[in-house]
């Protein structure tokens, strides 16, 4: 590049977050490093503190003008949030299913891959077996927080919790799916209940089957979500493309975690198509492993290799997914503790794998 053109800069917004958020958030960040200076583009990095441990220092969850800064930048590159001190419903409500839902990101992509030497619990998976890719409404249905609770406290208490599914939510979000399953082996799935859940069911099979006539050249079909895991394990070469609901695409993906080799290696993407996407390692904050260096940071790594795709820097996220199955054949296992390496060294056998 010549002296005084400035190179492509991306603004991102680094949450590391709680327990070991921060320790998988460095390496990914390492990674970035030096798959960055390889490609020549810059990075403008703006670290936000929000989590469990802000909440304990000073009650706040996301204050309006830190989201304010969050709608400004060009991606969120999310660690974990959690905290065993914080009672359950108030980081996920308030910061983490708020970014979501304020910055409109209806789309949760979670790859389901094994990678290659990956030893997982299933050992009749063969080489390719597990790569599919979950789409999971992110905007709605059970997630919403609608319902409440009557006379509550009494022996005639009464807890609604609703799903809400809209014609606008269900169909942006099968439509993305379509369009992905076009990029890859075009074969669409819808998993959801339809048997028991007659309305919400009703609404994603008939948008699927609209939709499908826009759609000649992907084969659909239908998975109930408990079948679904039954095939997860036993026959995950069926999947290309799942489309669900928000809960039942939370569920499904901690299985999917398992066939992939484990939460250390399951990445996602929360994504607005038109707006800012957020990414992030699919599992949780994994307390009891925090300043041990045996957290697996690849799950990170792998969120980071989707949020350079999506920043458009494919070259550099073709080299970090280079790094990621090098440092997968080199490590004993993805689970935590197990993985022959520690997490900085992990992350160094990415940056080996991804620049050379
Ligand atoms: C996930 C998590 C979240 C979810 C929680 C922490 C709110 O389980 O990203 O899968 O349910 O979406
Ligand atoms: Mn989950």
């Amino acid at each position: 590049m010549s002296a005084g053109v400035p190179a492509r800069t991306h603004r991102i917004a680094v949450i590391p977050g709680d327990g070991t958020g921060p320790e998988v958030i460095r390496e990914g960040l390492k990674v970035l490093e030096a798959v960055r200076a390889l490609e020549g583009f810059a990075v403008e990095i703006e670290t936000f503190d929000l989590g469990g441990e802000r909440f304990l220092r000073t009650g706040e969850t996301l204050p309006d003008d830190e989201l304010e800064r969050l709608r400004r930048v060009d991606a969120i590159y999310l660690g974990a949030v959690g905290h065993p001190e914080v009672k359950p419903g108030i980081l996920e409500r308030e910061l983490l299913l708020r970014l979501r839902f304020e910055l409109d990101q209806y789309v949760n992509l979670r790859p389901v891959i094994r990678y290659p030497g990956v030893r997982t619990l299933i050992p009749s998976h063969g080489e390719g077996d597990v790569d599919f890719v979950v789409v999971r409404e992110n905007s709605e249905g059970l997630y919403t927080g609608a319902g409440g609770f009557h006379r509550k406290g009494t022996p005639y208490e009464v807890a609604v919790q609703e799903s809400i599914n809209t014609r606008h939510g269900v169909e942006r979000i099968v439509r993305y799916a379509f369009e992905l399953a076009r990029e890859r082996r075009r074969k669409l799935t819808l998993v959801h209940k339809t048997n028991v859940l007659t309305y919400a069911g009703d609404l994603y099979q008939r948008v699927v089957d609209e939709l499908a006539a826009e759609y000649p050249d992907v084969a659909t079909d239908y998975v109930h979500v408990d079948a679904a895991c039954i095939y997860f394990l036993e026959q995950p070469s069926r999947f290309d493309v799942i489309v669900t609901d928000n809960m039942f695409g939370d569920i499904i993906t901690d299985l999917g975690a398992v066939i992939q080799g484990g939460m250390g290696i399951a990445a996602g993407a929360n994504i607005n198509p038109q707006g800012i996407s957020m990414f992030e390692p699919i599992g949780g904050t994994a307390p009891d492993h925090v300043g041990k260096g045996t957290i697996n940071p690849l799950a990170a790594i792998g969120a980071l290799q989707m949020m350079l795709r999506s920043l458009g820097e494919g070259a550099a996220a073709s080299r970090v997914d280079a790094g990621i199955r090098f440092a997968c054949s080199k490590m004993h296992s993805m689970r935590a503790g197990e993985m022959g390496y520690t997490t900085s060294e992990v992350g160094d056998l990415v940056v080996e794998g991804a620049t050379t």
